[in-house]
């Protein structure tokens, strides 16, 4: 038989106090939301959804969409590799672009004839490019001398970059000096329209 021991003084009174407390549920009682809230919800999620949106733009445009060396990017031009000025112009297969060094400065041209699209190729003995489609013909610099080609050849933009700053083609893409470059851009994603035939 056992004997159970009762609490005296200041334990039985915190007994007492214990036995006199309420008892409170491990359950929490979920309260459904109301219509306010639920809007107000959406809300903040659409907002989050359309600055999600908004950032994820600004990278995919502030990103070059082509890499270096790729046609539509930046290609990067050994200044030593440049062709002297009135020998051959070299061209650039991957770039799509011919550079030619003239007594003006350096230009890159588009390879592709603005007749119909074919290749032009540079024929040594006449100093000019000549295109085997049609006939067109075009200066060392581009420019129109006859064939039913309705504009020059189109060009890239050229930037050079030297200790004393950098100097970039013009609006028309017109050759820039190299002098004292240390390193040369050829941006094939900007390309430039030639003049048409009969403008300057
Ligand atoms: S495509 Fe070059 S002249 Fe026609």
């Amino acid at each position: 038989m056992t004997t159970q021991t009762v609490p005296k003084g200041k334990a039985a009174a915190q007994v007492k106090e214990a036995a006199s407390a309420p008892v409170v549920s491990s359950e929490v009682a979920v309260k459904p939301i109301n219509r306010r809230e639920f809007l107000y919800y959406i809300w903040g999620a659409s907002i989050a959804v359309f600055m999600a949106q908004t950032a994820g733009a600004i990278i995919w445009f502030a990103l070059p969409r082509f890499r270096e060396g790729e046609f539509g990017g930046i290609f990067t031009v050994d200044p030593a590799t440049v062709p002297a000025v009135g020998s051959a112009p070299v061209p650039n297969p991957t770039g799509k672009y011919w550079l030619v060094n003239t007594a003006n400065g350096l230009l890159a041209l588009n390879m592709v004839c603005t007749h119909l699209g074919c290749l032009f190729k540079w024929v040594d003995a006449n100093g000019r490019f000549e295109c085997p489609c049609h006939g067109s013909k075009f200066e060392e610099d581009g420019r129109y001398i006859e064939g039913p080609a309705p504009r020059s050849l189109d060009r890239f933009a050229v930037r050079v970059i030297t200790a004393a700053g950098v100097v970039e083609s013009d609006a028309s893409g017109g050759p820039v000096k190299i002098d004292g470059a240390e390193r040369i851009e050829i941006n094939t994603g900007k390309k430039i329209k030639g003049a048409g035939v009969g403008q300057a």
